[in-house]
């Protein structure tokens, strides 16, 4: 069997992670008797100055086609501003192909401490709403300049959205240790969040095998630091879930560790796999990026795909390679981008 991929590499690091990780994910497919195909589509910053646009006007369309697609990073920030570059590319590409769900993994792998420094296991998958909420954009200014003056930004959470995220959530939860935490401040909040309290207890009818445990976001954010062996499936609402992944991603040891899948759960279609960072241009052309977070990432995709022997072989991989000290300047190493990724390849 043969995947078509979508290879978006994009700009500055994305470039440079996307060329060391896409052979390792080859040499994961070979070994499975299955193929990757990749399309490389120069969608990027580069292509905007070229062309005016960071894709063409049917690029969502051309999207679709794909069994996945794998994302570098977007983003040049001196020269175009960071609005045009995240909104044309990557949050047209979400709103498109309706991404509702971004799932992302948050553990230590094996040889990498982090910054707690606690022996207690950390393992936690972040569900987080992607299309609505507090970042719907609704709102405005009234009375702008004066004194009088008044910002309004309404958060919208719809049913359906709300309950396709808690149902990923769910069958996440089944899939793991069976619990699963919805996060919400309905104690402040009392109409959105009693809202997806509501939701949640809906939902959870039909999931009886699952144990629920509401949080506020508060409390949780604490939970994720003090007690994280607590915690398995996080399921949160875009605004909460953008902070707690950034929490996460800081445990289990930066950027360079941190992947993200944007599925849509309900019809289906290619999903996007994606390092959490962006383009780093402190850091591009030095060989410094670490390519495990885009590994990760590819790791996340094989899985969706229903590659899951695929995935795991790659997770089993890159574990083996930070056990035994190999790593890039970030994870305290030598390595550059490159021969870390060759490291991982060579535990496969
Ligand atoms: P960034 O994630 O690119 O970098 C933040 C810091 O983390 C930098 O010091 C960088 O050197 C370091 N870092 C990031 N990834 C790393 C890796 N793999 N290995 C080692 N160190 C790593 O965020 P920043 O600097 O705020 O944004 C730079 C550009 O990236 C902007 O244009 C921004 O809009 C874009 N961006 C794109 C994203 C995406 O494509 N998904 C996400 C975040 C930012
Ligand atoms: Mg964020």
């Amino acid at each position: 069997k043969n995947y078509r991929i979508a290879l978006l590499p994009g700009d500055g690091i994305g470039t440079e992670v996307m060329e060391a990780a896409w052979p390792v994910l080859q040499a994961v497919a070979d070994q499975q008797d299955f193929g990757l195909v990749g399309d490389c589509l120069p969608w990027s910053c580069d292509y905007y100055l070229e062309h005016g646009v960071m894709m063409p006007p049917d690029g969502v369309e051309q999207l679709r086609a794909f069994d996945a697609i794998y994302l570098g990073a977007v983003g040049l920030p001196e020269t175009v501003p960071d609005h045009v570059s995240l909104r044309e590319l990557l949050l047209a590409i979400r709103q498109g192909l309706d991404l509702s769900v971004n799932e992302r993994p948050h553990r230590l792998l094996a040889g990498v401490t982090g910054p707690l420094r606690t022996d207690k296991a950390f393992d936690i998958l972040c569900i987080r709403e992607n299309t609505e909420g507090e970042y719907s954009g609704a709102g405005g200014r009234v009375h702008q300049g004066g004194d009088l003056e008044v910002a309004v930004e309404t958060s919208i959470f719809t049913r359906a959205g709300v309950e396709r995220v808690l149902r990923y959530g769910f069958e996440r939860a089944r899939l793991r240790s069976g619990k699963l935490a919805s996060v919400t401040k309905s104690n402040a909040q009392r109409h959105s969040m009693v809202f997806w309290d509501e939701m949640t207890d809906r939902v959870a009818a039909d999931y009886p095998d699952v144990q629920v445990t509401r949080y506020h976001v508060d409390a949780i954010a604490a939970r994720m630091i003090t007690h994280p062996e607590t915690l398995d499936v996080v399921v949160a609402s875009n605004l909460f879930g953008d902070i707690l992944t950034d929490i996460g991603a800081a445990i289990q040891g930066g950027l360079g560790f941190a992947a993200s899948a944007n599925i849509n759960p309900v019809s289906g279609g290619p999903g996007m796999f994606e390092p959490v960072h962006g383009s780093a241009p402190d850091i591009v052309g030095k060989g410094l990026a670490n390519p495990l977070a885009t590994l990760w990432a590819g790791a996340l995709m094989l899985q969706h795909l229903g590659e899951a022997a695929a995935a795991k072989n790659l997770m089993t991989a890159i574990e083996k390679a930070t056990a035994s000290g190999a790593g890039t300047p970030d994870m305290g190493g030598s390595l550059s981008t490159a021969q870390l990724a060759q490291a991982v390849q060579a535990a496969l």
